[in-house]
């Protein structure tokens, strides 16, 4: 792997203290281009605009797809990532639907590796901080068929970020428009998802919500995720999430909930189908504990209100409540202020000291 230093750093220019999500770049990023049939050498080199074509296919078919991850500053004083080949298989499900290239998973998770190294300095020591990796894959032929592009791009930036704190999230059940289907791409992360998301996440906006609950494309009645999080709730002593389908995207931050919850017996945990009717009826009858999101960006994200054929249900979020403990626990291996009973974290080898 060729790798070509920046000639100055910006960290000096970032304020740690006003990071606002994804908009701040670090020093360096790692490019790697498929032709030929095959992957050339890759390369980490000084993040810079990239000289693209506007017959570049992606334009126009919309062959894209990406990750999301964190490293972490640990305790011990190293770095890590978080499952990273957990989010290299999930790139390449996405890759395979989307008719692209498989990326190999040791290149993954070697690309990872060599950028965080590169751009140490940047995994903020900070207590809650973390870099967030962004990786994406693009078809990057110049033509404009419809077929499947010839060329494409496997790219990783990364951004640093600060404690999420998503303040009261009031969500909307949405019974119009629809995230995904049985047969489509909702299982991966490919970008239309989420361009797609936009419009009805909007209406609901301006209906005074902050987020959507996503229902089943046949007649609205089954819960499957919210925004762009997995999403769980606490009725009585059980949790319940929908299970995994090709609708649902399979999320690092559920998959690490639901191990830490039934191996702690912290909750008795159902994977099942959920109608939104039975959440609602859970609610009115007082058994409706909490309910939260999944995702890598808040870890959890308590909602504090359920909006459902114009009624709003208030839900508790009690700082010592279930979500905040999830929370506290995902978090306490990730920084190293536990043991890592899984070997979910990945140690960077060696980082010298910053
Ligand atoms: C649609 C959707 N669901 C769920 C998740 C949560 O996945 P993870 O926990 O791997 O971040 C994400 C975020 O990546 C997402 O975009």
């Amino acid at each position: 792997m060729k790798i070509t230093k920046a000639s100055h750093s910006n960290i000096d220019q970032v304020n740690f203290d006003n990071l606002s999500f994804g908009t701040l770049f670090s020093d360096h990023m790692y490019l790697c281009q498929y032709k030929d049939g095959q992957w050339q050498e890759p390369e980490i080199k000084p993040f810079g605009p990239l000289n693209l074509t506007p017959a570049l296919h992606t334009l126009h078919y919309g062959q894209a797809i990406f990750e999301g991850q964190k490293a972490y500053y640990m305790k011990d004083g190293s770095i890590a990532v978080f499952r990273p080949e957990m989010n290299a298989k999930r790139l390449n499900h996405s890759a395979r639907r989307m008719m692209m290239p498989e990326f190999p998973e040791e290149w993954f998770v070697e690309a990872i590796e060599e950028l965080v190294k590169v751009d140490q300095q940047w995994v903020s020591q900070k207590d809650g901080f973390s870099l967030y990796l962004r990786p994406f894959m693009f078809g990057s032929s110049e033509f404009v068929a419809a077929r499947p592009s010839e060329e494409y791009i496997f790219c990783i930036i990364t951004s640093p970020v600060g404690p999420y704190y998503a303040g009261n999230v009031k969500v909307k059940v949405e019974e119009t428009y629809t995230r995904s289907v049985s047969g489509g791409v909702g299982s991966t992360k490919c970008a239309g998802n989420y361009g797609a998301a936009f419009y009805p996440t909007n209406e609901a906006r301006k209906e005074g919500y902050t987020q959507i609950i996503w229902t089943d494309h046949w007649n609205h009645e089954l819960v499957e995720e919210s925004g762009t999080m997995n999403i769980g709730f606490v009725i009585d002593d059980t949790f319940f999430t929908p299970p995994l389908s090709d609708r649902i995207l399979a999320g690092i931050t559920r998959d690490s909930i639901l191990t830490l919850l039934r191996d702690n017996n912290i909750l008795k945990v159902e994977e099942r189908r959920i109608k939104i009717t039975e959440v609602i009826q859970a609610a009115e009858e007082g058994r409706l504990k909490e309910a939260f999101g999944m995702g890598t960006a808040a870890v959890v994200s308590p909602i504090s209100s359920i909006g459902y054929r114009g009624k709003d249900y208030e839900l508790a979020t009690p700082t010592d409540g279930y979500a905040a403990r999830i929370k506290k626990a995902l978090n306490d291996i990730r920084y190293g202020e536990v043991e890592d009973p899984y070997g979910w974290m990945y140690k960077l080898n060696p980082v010298h000291s910053l």
